[in-house]
């Protein structure tokens, strides 16, 4: 039984903390590094060929315009024999109601059949929005566990609700 931790997230400009500031590590980054310190795990950067802006406003058009489109973002690279891997744990942050384009690319170019899926979400307020809804829907033959939802702003104090969400998992 082997854990991967697919994650995508975006430093750079972001509404924190109810400012525009700088994050030099993405929240949902922050988080990946966490539970690949507490389980025994390998860590995959959902990557884009494609970088968005750094600038907040540019980015959350360009993230607009590629939902609105249900477009798919092609990716730098795949995940090395995935067949070993028994849990995925998804990391990802809520944009616009559900993830990030990129992870529908990711859902799609990859088997999951039978894979044990546990999500988490940092978010600005909505949590998961409709990202399980749309895992289930993308990996129809996967099992989708409860998720883990966890504000942007709080990724630095969230220990012990990610070792608990773990220990939920029997990870
Ligand atoms: C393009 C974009 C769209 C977003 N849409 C939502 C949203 O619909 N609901 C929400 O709660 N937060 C939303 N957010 C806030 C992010 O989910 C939140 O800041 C997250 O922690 C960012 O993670 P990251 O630093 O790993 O990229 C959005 C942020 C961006 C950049």
């Amino acid at each position: 039984m082997k854990t991967l931790i697919a994650y995508f997230s975006h430093a750079g400009e972001n509404y924190t903390h109810g400012t525009i500031g700088y994050l030099e590590v993405g929240n949902t980054e922050v988080v990946a590094r966490k539970i690949h310190q507490m389980i025994p795990s390998d860590l995959f950067y959902i990557d884009t060929v494609k970088k968005y802006p750094d600038n907040h406003m540019e980015k959350i058009q360009v993230a607009r315009k590629e939902f609105e489109e249900n477009a798919r973002p092609a990716l730098t690279k795949k995940v090395e024999h995935m067949e070993a891997y028994s849990h995925i744990i998804l990391a990802f942050p809520n944009w616009w109601t559900t993830m990030p384009m990129a992870l529908f690319t990711f859902l799609e170019s990859d088997d999951f059949d039978q894979k044990i899926i546990c999500s988490l979400v940092t978010h600005g307020g909505s949590g998961f929005s409709n990202a399980i809804r749309d895992i289930k829907r993308l990996c129809p033959t996967a099992t989708v566990k409860e998720g883990l939802a966890i504000n942007g702003d709080d990724v630095n104090h969230c220990d012990d609700e990610i070792r608990n969400w773990l220990d939920q998992l029997g990870l």
